[in-house]
């Protein structure tokens, strides 16, 4: 296999991993020997060892039957192996230990405690390196990572579900399943791909809702946020079922400026906003939103319902623009983009 090869069969098949490894980006990492692999790792546990490392382990079992030494060997990894000894040690440092001699990156690691560091230290320790190899793929597959890392925002998204005459729910706030089963289906796929989930006061008192992520396979499973300034303390969080099952942090503050930073804390790169229009519209009219998924049904609430927008073209007037649309059973789902 080329080298081109072996870093789109490492991106394709680091891409796994992605519900278990992320606020961490999903890396893969080959070592091959004239074209043909020696041995593979991929960064699949958020904490746990990092892909080159696997890589390099399973190596070391067949040195002196399939190589004599890692100098024979060409290391293909997807992102840049990082510089910081942070939960698992220096990557770069374990590749110059281990005496290969070549390595071929995809993509420089976009966040500031890498960014070149990890490629100095090869460079520094004559390792030739190459870098850039399908690097918009590797970018791509890690958007929510780059993004935060880049832009030192997390990447946020609004997620609604709209009745066909634009309605949110209804007015009394009896309880309506506005989208499909298949749409709410959609919807915990959706919530396993983030970081975090955010709600506000009154989704968090009216639908009482869980906000995890309900999938048939391994996940790490959102932060839940709960932006309040009224509920003060929360008591009896064991009866709560929001309070289940992973971190839960409440924040006390209608400033959605100052909640942007702590929003990127404990590495968080994504937060997927499931509010009702006051907290959504508060954070699209602030300009924070990245993506605005809106699943709309068939059914109509009427005079009774409350409307997602008060403005005509207001999706647009936030300056989005329709990117892809499909049908979910009868529903209609639909990702609009900021302009950037
Ligand atoms: N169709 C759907 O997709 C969907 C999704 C979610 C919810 N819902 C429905 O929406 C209803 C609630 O909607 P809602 O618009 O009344 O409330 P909401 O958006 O869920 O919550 C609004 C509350 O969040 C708090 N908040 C914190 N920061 C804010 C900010 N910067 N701007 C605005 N609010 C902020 C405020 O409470 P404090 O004063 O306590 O700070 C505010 O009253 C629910 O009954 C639910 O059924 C529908």
């Amino acid at each position: 296999m080329s080298y081109e090869e072996l870093m789109l069969r490492a991106i394709t098949k680091a891409d796994a991993f992605k519900y278990t490894a992320k606020p961490n980006p999903v890396v893969g990492a080959i070592l091959e020997k004239d074209g043909e692999i020696i041995s593979e790792g991929y960064h699949k546990l958020f904490g746990h060892r990092h892909a080159e490392i696997n890589a390099l382990r399973s190596a070391e079992k067949l040195k002196n039957i399939k190589f004599n030494s890692f100098s024979e060997l060409t290391l293909i990894c997807t992102l840049e192996p990082c510089s910081h000894i942070g939960k698992t040690g220096s990557c770069a440092d374990a590749i110059v230990k281990s005496g290969i001699k070549r390595v071929i990156i995809g993509s420089v690691d976009p966040s500031s405690k890498v960014s070149g560091k990890g490629i100095e230290i090869l460079r520094k320790n004559n390792i030739e390196v190459e870098v850039g190899m399908h690097q918009d793929l590797v970018a791509k597959q890690n958007r929510f990572f780059f993004y935060r890392h880049k832009n030192n925002m997390p990447f946020i998204t609004v997620k609604i579900a709209s009745s066909l005459d634009g309605k949110s729910h209804y007015k009394n706030n009896e309880r309506v399943f506005i989208s499909s089963k298949e749409s709410r289906e959609d919807v915990q796929l959706l919530r396993a791909e983030y970081d975090a989930i955010l709600t506000g006061t009154n989704t968090f008192l009216n639908d009482n809702p869980r906000m995890n992520a309900r999938v048939n396979f391994q996940v790490n499973q959102p932060e839940k946020i709960l932006l309040s300034t009224s509920l003060g303390v929360i008591k009896n969080t064991d009866r709560i079922p929001f309070f289940q099952g992973g971190r839960v942090t409440h924040i006390g503050t209608n400033l959605l400026e100052r909640v942007l930073p702590i929003l990127l804390e404990n590495d968080k790169c994504s937060i997927l906003v499931e509010a009702g229009p006051k907290l959504a519209n508060a954070f699209l009219k602030a300009g924070y939103v990245n993506e605005l998924i809106i699943y709309t049904s068939q059914k109509k609430l009427g005079q009774n319902g409350v409307d997602w927008f008060k403005e005509n073209n207001a999706i647009e007037n936030y300056g989005f623009k329709l990117e892809s649309s499909y049908k979910i059973n009868t529903d209609l789902k639909e990702i609009f983009k900021r302009n950037e």
